[in-house]
């Protein structure tokens, strides 16, 4: 298992559509590792294959552990379709490991169905709701090259990408000082 850098908005594989995978193999569970390795190191909640830079249709997420006492709940999701949406929407303050230390809200349906295949190959269809459902679906929106700034009026996202520009500005100019 290998941390892996997390590639930065703006940036052209965070804007790129990922590929459906052919078939699970040993080199897709070892991505999926690597991923989920990655995003606890970061720390996030979720993580999809653009972030590092691949374009395998598949992502991580662990909404489990919030809480130092609680369990994690890794999720390894290979080629994710929504079959279904609630008519209840929800509005989730969301962040993204590639727009570091940006926040805005976003209302998307409450809950989600979404069909997969697990690690193993094999089929599931399963309920997303709660935090889960915003995740799965942020993550999803990253397999199809959107981010979550792309659900913002175009004044609200460029105020959010010219700060995370200048931070990005200050955070190279801190390292090349020392
Ligand atoms: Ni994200």
């Amino acid at each position: 298992m290998a941390v892996l850098p997390i590639l930065i908005a703006p940036h052209p594989t965070l804007k790129a559509k990922a590929k459906p995978v052919k078939e699970v193999t040993d080199a897709v569970r070892a991505l999926l590792d690597d991923m989920l390795e990655t995003m606890y190191d970061a720390p996030g909640i979720g993580l999809a294959a653009n972030q590092i830079g691949s374009l395998e249709r598949v992502l991580v997420m662990d909404c489990g552990a919030r809480e130092e006492d609680e369990e994690t709940r890794p999720m390894k999701i290979i080629n994710p379709v929504i079959t279904g949406v609630s008519e209840e929407l929800s509005s989730y303050e969301e962040g993204c490991l590639s727009i570091p230390e940006q926040y805005a809200d976003v209302e998307r349906p409450a809950a989600v169905q979404v069909k997969y295949l697990d690690e193993n190959g094999k089929t599931q269809e399963r309920v997303f709701a709660g935090l889960e459902a915003t995740c799965v679906q942020h993550e999803i929106d990253h397999l199809d090259g959107i981010l979550f700034v792309d659900h913002l009026s175009n004044l609200k996202r460029n105020m959010l990408m010219k700060k995370l520009k200048k931070l990005i500005k200050e955070r190279e100019d801190e390292a090349a000082n020392g």
